[in-house]
């Protein structure tokens, strides 16, 4: 197809279809992404979201202008741990090779157990009953574990267990430390997420899920958003957080991409 062409074809699909993915394969985009706004949920010792100094209003010369500043924790809303947070000399946010912070997803729902029990621990044997029907957890992906607890957000008493800001209140679901164990001693994902405000659950006090993915260079995302909308098996995602030099972790912006056939009868080649 000449470049002419294509760029016809181009503005002619885009007058017929506003939005309209230009992507490889016409994926479903998954935006894995809580918004970060005064509402957003940060760990209760740690410094909230905050934009101040904003500015929206007309310029003297008659511009509009629209500026803020952001300030807030590393660790709060849609966000990285860095290995570093609780592993020394183990990466930074800015160590991070990129290429580890994306790839295929595999998704764990535990949800009916969790839904269960707030203070559910995700178990070596939950992955294996998960990989008896959606097979090995592949080489290279990034593991989300679905709590169900997404639903919750943006209310801190649902989602954290206590809007106060004592930590022994805290009850949400997490990786059990001997399920943290059992998959860096026996899986090769590159990153593991979760759909609630911590890889370990609100009632542990040394972060022992954290040490045993972190002392193996495993990157956590937390509080990541719409995970019910990803499947088992087969999507791929991007979890690309803000490159803070030094950073413990950071806001990141998380994104799905599902193959629309997937939900699809299959297509026939005639
Ligand atoms: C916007 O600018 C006008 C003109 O300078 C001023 O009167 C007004 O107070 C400003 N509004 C805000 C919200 O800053
Ligand atoms: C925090 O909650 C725990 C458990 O209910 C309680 O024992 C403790 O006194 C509380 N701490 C503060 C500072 O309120
Ligand atoms: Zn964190």
């Amino acid at each position: 197809m000449g470049i002419l062409h294509g760029a016809t074809v181009f503005v002619i699909m885009s007058l017929m279809t506003p939005v309209h993915s230009v992507l490889p394969g016409n994926p479903r985009v998954i935006d894995m992404t809580h918004t970060f706004d005064e509402n957003t949920i940060y760990w209760p010792t740690l410094r909230q979201f905050k934009r101040t100094g904003v500015l929206r209003n007309y310029t003297a010369d008659g511009t509009w202008r629209e500026e803020s500043d952001i300030e807030g924790a590393e660790h709060g809303g849609t966000h990285l741990d860095a290995p570093a947070h609780f592993s020394k000399n183990k990466w930074r946010s800015h160590d991070i090779p990129v290429e580890r912070l994306m790839g295929p997803a595999a998704v764990v729902d535990v949800s009916p157990k969790a839904a269960a029990d707030a203070d559910y621990l995700v178990t070596a044997e939950d992955f294996q009953l998960w990989e008896e029907k959606h097979g090995k957890i592949p080489d290279g992906c990034l593991l989300f574990i679905k709590t169900g607890w997404g639903k919750f957000w943006p209310d801190e008493l649902l989602y954290l267990g206590t809007n106060t800001r004592n930590t022994s209140l805290l009850h949400f679901p997490g990786l059990h430390p001997d399920g943290a164990r059992w998959l860096v001693q026996n899986r090769g994902m590159h990153a593991v997420g979760i759909d609630t405000a911590s890889i370990d659950y609100g009632q542990s006090t040394v972060y022992e899920a954290h040490q045993a993915l972190f002392g193996n260079n495993i990157p956590v995302f937390e509080n990541v958003a719409n995970l019910d909308q990803l499947p088992a098996v087969g999507s791929v995602v991007f979890a690309l957080p803000m490159k803070i030099g030094g950073g413990s972790g950071g806001p990141a912006r998380i994104v799905g991409f599902v193959n629309k056939h997937e939900y699809s009868p299959p297509h026939v080649d005639l």
